[in-house]
């Protein structure tokens, strides 16, 4: 049974952030004590996803959203999958890897209107039911081993996942993490942020940002770090150091790559070709509505740091002494960044 309070967040938090995040037109909802947030619609599932049926062979990538999730699950998926190229330039990385919880994120008044805007054109509403479909309905028939990904923390998930799979967590700082989730909010308009990064900012900071509180997800990431079904990276460390990191994967897959097939891996996987060549967005982008079209892309800058949002001392300073005062209270230990 699911273990903990599902409450909608009311009052002018509530109010707040409908206005704020126009896509998310059903509101939000705090979960257990660790008040996680996430869309209303998550509490219509909560319990099919935490019973969720696992398999020995399941391959899990947990992340807080924008810490390289998709490089990973390509990553992932190439490795677990002997580098089949060609089935990985055909077929879109989501559905090489399903995406647990994406129904949520998508309120039932969303998906109309997209429907609407599309004239209810068969192959949007193919996309659209798609999208609609929990994973708990199709798991079931999906062939082994089977692919997830998510961004729940880890105490949403069932019970039983790490002593059933395997599974690799993705942490990334902060600040870059904001600045990215900043504005894939503004690129989808399932999301559809409507102010700056400064206001961004605070909702971060106050933990009302979707899949907050940063600091827990990471933390229960981390306290994980040592069981032998469990890989925690940084994405600072894999970005300084991918071909070592593919290494490290390669051996708790238990997979063999020679020299010549990682610089392969690590070639493709470099930002420049990724950004080519990632399937993420490709579905719906092609969908009118779904997509704002002035918004940065889905696979942005790859970089650690330098994000220009931080250019403002004010916003700079705040949110170096929030960091240094929420990571003294963790024994996280972040690479340098
Ligand atoms: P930025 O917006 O800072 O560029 P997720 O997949 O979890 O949504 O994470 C997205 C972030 O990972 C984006 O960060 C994106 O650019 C970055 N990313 C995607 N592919 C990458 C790659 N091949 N190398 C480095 N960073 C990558």
């Amino acid at each position: 049974m699911f273990p903990y309070k599902i409450t909608k967040i009311d009052g002018n938090d509530g109010k707040e952030l409908v206005e704020l995040f126009k896509g998310q037109k059903a509101g939000f909802v705090q979960v257990g004590p660790k008040k996680w947030t996430l869309p209303a619609k998550y509490a219509e599932h909560a319990e099919k996803y935490y019973t969720f049926d696992l398999r020995q062979d399941d391959l899990w990538i947990i992340a807080y959203p924008r810490s390289g999730t998709t490089w990973m699950q390509e990553l992932l998926w190439l490795i677990n999958n002997n580098l089949d190229y060609e089935i990985s330039s055909k077929t879109p990385i989501n559905e090489r890897f399903s995406f647990f919880v994406p129904n949520t994120m998508n309120s039932d008044k969303y998906l109309e209107e997209i429907a609407e805007l599309n004239d209810n054109d068969p192959e949007v509403m193919k996309v659209l039911e798609n999208i609609a479909i929990p994973v708990y309905v199709t798991g079931e028939a999906m062939k082994s081993p089977r692919h997830f990904k998510t961004h729940l923390p880890l105490s949403l998930m069932p019970p039983n996942l790490l002593d059933t799979c395997k599974v690799v967590y993705l942490a990334r700082n902060p600040f870059d993490v904001a600045v990215s989730f900043y504005h894939l909010s503004k690129l989808l308009k399932s999301i559809d942020y409507q102010s700056d990064f400064e206001k961004y900012w605070e909702l971060f900071e106050k933990d009302l940002i979707m899949y907050s509180p940063y600091w827990e997800h990471i933390q229960e990431g981390w306290e994980r770090r040592n069981h032998p079904n469990f890989l925690f990276f940084f994405y600072e460390d894999l970005l300084r150091d991918l071909h070592g990191n593919i290494r490290k994967i390669c051996t708790f897959l238990n997979k063999q790559m020679t020299v010549d097939e990682i610089e392969t891996l690590a070639d493709h996987l470099h930002i420049d070709n990724f950004r080519k060549n990632c399937t993420a967005t490709s579905k719906i982008s092609k969908i009118k509505g779904m997509i704002n079209p002035g918004a940065q892309g889905f696979i942005r800058r790859g970089k650690i740091g330098g994000n220009v949002e931080f250019n403002d001392v004010k916003i700079k300073l705040r949110a170096e002494k929030w960091f240094k005062e929420s990571l003294a209270k963790t024994d996280i230990v972040f690479p340098e960044f």
